[in-house]
């Protein structure tokens, strides 16, 4: 059964913003881009560089080691050189708070 994690106040992501977490099993970004909410994997699935300094625009982020871009609503690659998505996981707001849904493999 899945998990959910709080990890920062709503009021501390605004637009635009984005924080990396140290989760037990997995390091992720968390983004807000206008308004919405999206958490990925903070790992490149070309050559595992970070991706948390990477450009964000139009929903994708940019892998600053080589190029790639992923789409942070799906995780699906949108440039090469990578060939698989990153992992993306379900955010909830409650009561204020934001919890990222840890799923069930890790
Ligand atoms: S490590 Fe990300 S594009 Fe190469």
């Amino acid at each position: 059964m899945s998990k959910l994690i709080p990890v920062v106040a709503v009021a501390d992501l605004p637009p635009g913003a984005r924080l990396h977490f140290d989760l037990a099993e997995e390091s992720v970004i968390l983004l807000n881009i206008d308004g919405d909410l999206y958490c990925i994997a903070d790992l490149c699935t070309h050559d595992g560089g970070p991706l948390t300094d990477g450009n964000v625009c139009d929903h994708q982020i940019e892998c600053p080691r080589h190029g790639a871009r992923f789409d942070v609503r799906s995780g699906r690659v949108t440039r090469p050189p990578a060939a698989d998505p990153i992992p993306t996981y379900p955010v909830r707001i409650e009561d204020g708070i934001i919890l990222i849904e840890e799923p069930d493999y890790w």
